[in-house]
């Protein structure tokens, strides 16, 4: 029987940590589509694509040879072969990410692939991101939007505003991420029949328990 989990939130949220371990309890499969926008921006950064050519970066989109994990119980990323497990998680990635996930080709491109692996995994999978329930699974089984403070999203990250100037500069480039990230995509407020979990008050295993209820 079909059972797909939409799980779509902005950074910070714990969407990736919390949608793992909700595949792992259900046992179905996972994908974390955050790793696949990464994964083409290591590309582009790798062969020196121009961020700003949309026709370039989505002609990466096409030929990005992508490897990923689509279990909660292993983390890894291959392109071309190379593993980039690491690296699709450097400052750099992050800070080039939303010009890659805003051009339009690319995206649907990615899409196509996510839909894909909803299809090889029959239908049973948790899939984390910020258009899931919306674009890529409208029709998902359970959705979705897990949400929390601004606060609580910095903390989250490790970020103790008030401290020092690096970490005003960190909370600067989240909120300058999300800010870019959602000209394209609406992840700031649920869609109709997408459930919201506000974590804010929530710790880990709370937040798992209020996502199994959901
Ligand atoms: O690090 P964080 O959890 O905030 O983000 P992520 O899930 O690793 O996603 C990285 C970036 O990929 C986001 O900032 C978006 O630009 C893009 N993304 C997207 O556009 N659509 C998705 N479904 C997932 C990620």
């Amino acid at each position: 029987k079909s059972l797909v989990v939409a799980i779509d939130g902005p950074s910070g949220s714990g969407k990736s940590s919390v949608s793992k371990e909700v595949a792992r309890r259900l046992k179905l499969a996972y994908l974390d589509t955050g790793a696949m926008y990464r994964a083409l921006t290591w590309l582009c950064l790798d062969s020196g694509t121009d961020l700003d050519d949309g026709a370039a970066v989505e002609a990466a989109a096409e030929n990005l040879v992508l490897e990923i994990s689509t279990s909660p119980l292993e983390d890894y990323v291959r392109v071309g072969g190379t593993d980039v497990t690491l690296a699709i998680r450097e400052p750099a990635i992050s800070a080039a990410v939303s010009a890659v996930a805003t051009t339009l080709g690319a995206r649907t491109e990615l899409i196509r692939r996510q839909r894909e692996l909803i299809k090889k995994h029959h239908h049973r999978m948790v899939v984390e991101g910020r258009d899931i329930t919306t674009v890529v699974a409208p029709h998902a089984e359970v959705r979705m939007l897990l949400t929390a403070s601004a606060e609580a999203r910095l903390r989250r990250r490790g970020i103790q505003l008030g401290g020092s100037q690096n970490a005003e500069q960190l909370a600067a480039q989240v909120t300058l991420r999300d800010a870019k990230d959602s000209t394209v995509v609406n992840f700031t407020r649920a869609a109709d029949g997408v459930v919201t979990l506000d974590s804010s008050e929530l710790d880990f295993a709370q937040t798992v328990d209020a996502a199994l209820g959901i």
